[in-house]
């Protein structure tokens, strides 16, 4: 039987950096399902897909198939086809991202993929409903969060060495804005599961969180094993 680790948490809390340094030390697979929601909203977007017309976007859905691939044990998202992992990160699909993923048709397209490789491998997977939804029998959950000052301040220093303009300000409200839409969606609204471990970045380094969770799951994999 596969080790499933389930990281879920908001914007900006480090998710993705901690997850794929501690997938590595785990030699476990980093599944990154935010990049399979951002390659669906790229092919919506790239489609001027009205997503509040059901029946032109379950038109739309049909037309798109998600893949993923592993080089070098760094995931890749497909887009028909398409290796599309660079042009995901905008703005611009960030936005659609936030607000496509909310769709139960979207989150539908997915749900299958995601437990299909977590049945087959050991796999560290990062998002929003992992540890609710997706995998609610992972051996370890954790619920990754910092508070929206910190996660506002590390996207800043983020998009001011990517020369991209914006201010403190504008970055916060974004934060707080998607935070909200993420956590009151209804349909798989981000919250911590009952048996997920609360891990608060907000003072610590990356290797501290990355520690913390390896230990954790080192802990939960013997157990599993003397049993
Ligand atoms: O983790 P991320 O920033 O790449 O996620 C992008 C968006 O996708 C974000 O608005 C939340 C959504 N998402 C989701 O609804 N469910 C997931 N399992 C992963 C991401």
């Amino acid at each position: 039987m596969s080790f499933n680790i389930a990281i879920d948490g908001p914007a900006g809390a480090g998710k993705s950096t901690i997850a794929k340094l501690a997938a590595k030390e785990l030699s476990f697979i980093y599944v990154d399902t935010g990049a399979m929601y951002r390659t669906i909203a790229l092919g919506l977007l790239r489609a001027e897909t009205d997503i509040e017309d059901a029946a032109a976007l379950e038109k739309q859905l049909s037309d798109i198939e998600v893949t993923i691939s592993y080089e070098n044990g760094v995931q890749q998202v497909f887009l028909n086809g398409e290796n599309v992992t660079g042009l995901i990160r905008t703005e611009q699909v960030s936005d659609m991202t936030s607000r496509s993923s909310a769709k139960p048709q979207v989150r539908a397209k997915l749900t299958e993929l995601q437990r299909t490789l977590a049945k087959k491998e050991d796999v560290l997977m990062d998002g929003r409903d992992i540890g609710t939804m997706i995998l609610p029998d992972a051996q370890l959950k954790i619920f990754l969060t910092a508070s929206v000052k910190t996660r506002a301040e590390r996207r800043y220093k983020e998009q001011i060495e990517k020369g991209e303009s914006c201010t403190l300000e504008e970055i916060e409200r974004d934060i707080k804005e998607r935070d909200y839409r993420d956590s009151h969606r209804e349909t798989a609204p981000l919250r911590q599961a009952e048996d997920a471990v609360l891990v608060d970045s907000s003072d610590m380094t990356i290797d501290e969180v990355v520690t913390e969770i390896v230990a954790l799951a080192r802990e939960r994999m013997q157990t599993a094993t003397c049993r």
